[in-house]
């Protein structure tokens, strides 16, 4: 009798110091692959969850503008989560935004790099479809290529910094010894 209750009270114990652990560690990093199918193309994606909607909307635009979404940059981890980055990388460093240019879906080239830096996407039917009608959608384009959302936008400069060194910290690989 005597060992079974000893017994129980070490499961018990156990049990209580492994909930109390999982739970402490609570907070996981949000940022993932995102299957982005055929309306996108390049760079792998790696996204925050806030941001998936909205590469959903930019996935629904580009088919109905007959364009493909070619993806030159994401989700950024930093060599250090303190490393400073320019306010037009946050949302980068955030895992709320792509870098991108504009294929046909058969993958030429619809406007390169250039193309969107001199603005002449504008002159462009496709393409000025695809830059128009994704921001209706509730995404922020910024010149040349870039397009976020999902990011706490609101937020003060150090409030953003804050939050970048915790999605850093958070979602950086963990090294094994
Ligand atoms: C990432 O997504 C989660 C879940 O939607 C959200 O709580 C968090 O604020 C987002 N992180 C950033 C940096 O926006």
């Amino acid at each position: 009798m005597f060992k079974v209750i000893i017994y129980l009270s070490i499961v018990a114990t156990l049990f209580l110091a492994t909930n109390g652990f999982l739970w402490h560690s609570g907070a996981k990093c949000q940022i993932a692959a995102f299957k982005g199918g055929k309306d996108f193309s390049g760079d792998k994606i790696m996204a925050n969850k806030s941001f998936v909607p909205y590469l959903k909307s930019i996935a629904a635009v580009a088919k109905g503008c007959k364009v493909r979404v070619h993806v030159v940059d994401s989700y950024k981890q930093l060599k250090t989560p303190t490393e400073y980055v320019l306010s037009s990388q946050m949302p980068l460093a955030l895992g709320c935004g792509i870098h991108f240019d504009l294929q046909d879906p058969k993958g030429s080239t619809v406007c390169n790099k250039l193309c969107m830096t001199t603005r002449s996407w504008k002159t462009l039917p496709e393409a000025a479809c695809f830059i128009d009608n994704v921001q209706k959608k509730g995404l922020t384009f910024v010149e040349p290529n870039l397009l976020h959302g999902g990011c706490a936008s609101k937020l003060s400069t150090s409030d953003l910094e804050a939050l970048k060194v915790a999605t850093q910290k958070l979602c950086a690989p963990k090294i094994k010894g």
